[in-house]
């Protein structure tokens, strides 16, 4: 159920899962979307008179405080997006953190320090993620679940605290589920799914649920190498995951059985290293089939790029995951590049799921207004469309 179901909010404390699990550089976050993609409802929360405490994690810290990983630069950029102070606790449940949601008044915000400096956040042990989770549930009346990028984690704040708070979601949360679940229960056709991205091996769920669902499936970035060699290609440098390859070769039969098509890309742009500071790119334009031994693919080729573009022309619902080649680097980025603007043009549903992607169109420049949809899960997104169950989302709607 969502936010009004908690009834009037008024001074009351509503703790808010969100992602803020943003790239840094140093200190500066590079990409604010997931951060951007929060303040709605910290915003909601606040104008109903709560006192809104937000609880997140930032990348993988062992378990204890780790200055690199604070949050307080987030806190720092959530304040800026608000137009307003935002209180920052320098713990999660320590002293730090009760007299900071102590001190806070009706609509006031404060952020507590990454969620993941607890070891108990991400504890496999049931009783000890629990403990943890009944010290974050007595900073507050109500539990706001709207980190969507977490929902697939069965971690403290965004498990175990929802079975201990009156619990609602938020419109983050209930926004991606209701696109997701479009693009799962009777998609419009033609169903176009482009995935790219390094490795197979993160995709093998997405693309066992979706061979018998979608028409197409486009394949580019540094997994497909493994799909070329699997056709029997040199791919000389690329990555290669070879414990992938028979089930590369057994997709490739699969989907032509089942009269799905499965789009590789023709050509590709090679160099003979990958893009470092040290020198300038080199690239250059290679046949998919004719791959020098000392060459690495890097994108797909100017062809690939046009054919995937018309793969996507007619399409009603698109699901996209994945750059096609190193787009960070602007000689490997034109493959991604098109993929992106072609799902601006798409006429029904075009979604972009996955950080890396999504981080992506906004580097390209982009206006994120052009897309039907980006989802701020990349882990969460693809499980979902999986077919798993997400704990965050079940503990949500169980009776
Ligand atoms: C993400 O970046 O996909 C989410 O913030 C989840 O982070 P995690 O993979 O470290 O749990």
């Amino acid at each position: 159920a969502g936010i009004e179901s908690l009834g009037d909010l008024t001074g009351k404390r509503v703790l808010v899962r969100s992602d803020l699990n943003v790239p840094l550089d140093g200190t500066t976050i590079t990409d604010d979307g997931r951060i951007r993609a929060s303040v709605p409802t910290i915003q909601q929360l606040s104008d109903a008179g709560a006192r809104v405490v937000v609880t997140a994690h930032l990348g993988r810290p062992d378990g204890s405080p780790d200055p690199k990983f604070s949050l307080g630069p987030v806190a720092a950029r959530l304040s800026e997006l608000l137009g307003r102070p935002v209180a920052f606790a320098t713990d999660t449940v320590g002293a730090s953190a009760s007299e900071t949601v102590a001190a806070l008044q009706d609509g006031e915000i404060a952020v507590l320090e990454n969620v993941r400096f607890n070891d108990g956040e991400t504890s496999k042990d049931d009783a000890v993620r629990g403990g943890f989770a009944d010290q974050l549930a007595q900073l507050a009346d109500a539990f706001v679940s709207d980190g969507f990028g977490v929902v697939h984690r069965k971690q403290a704040s965004v498990y175990d605290v929802a079975l201990r708070l009156p619990s609602a979601m938020g419109g983050l949360v209930a926004a991606e589920v209701d696109v997701l679940r479009r693009l799962t229960e009777s998609p419009e056709r033609p169903y176009v799914v482009v995935l790219g991205g390094s490795k197979v091996s993160d995709k093998l769920g997405v693309i066992d649920n979706l061979i018998d669902k979608a028409d197409k499936i486009l394949i580019g970035g540094g997994m497909v190498f493994t799909f070329l060699k699997a056709q029997g290609h040199e791919v000389g440098k690329s990555l290669l995951e070879a414990d992938q390859l028979d089930t590369c070769t057994r997709y490739l039969s699969e989907a032509a059985d089942r009269g799905v098509e499965i789009v590789l890309p023709t050509d590709v742009v090679v160099d003979t290293a990958f893009p470092s500071g040290d020198r300038e790119p080199q690239p250059s334009v290679v046949p998919a089939s004719e791959i020098p031994a000392d060459a690495l693919g890097l994108d797909i080729g100017p062809d690939s790029a046009t054919a995937f573009a018309a793969a996507l022309a007619d399409a009603r619902t698109v699901f996209w995951n994945g750059p096609m080649g190193v787009f960070e680097v602007d000689a490997f980025a034109d493959g991604t590049r098109a993929v992106a603007q072609a799902l601006t043009e798409v006429d029904g549903l075009s979604v972009v799921g996955g950080g890396d992607s999504a981080a992506a169109v906004r580097q390209l420049g982009f206006d994120e207004g052009a897309f039907g949809h980006i989802s701020t899960g990349g882990g969460a997104s693809l499980e979902f469309l999986e077919g798993k169950e997400l704990p965050g989302i079940a503990v949500l709607e169980r009776d």
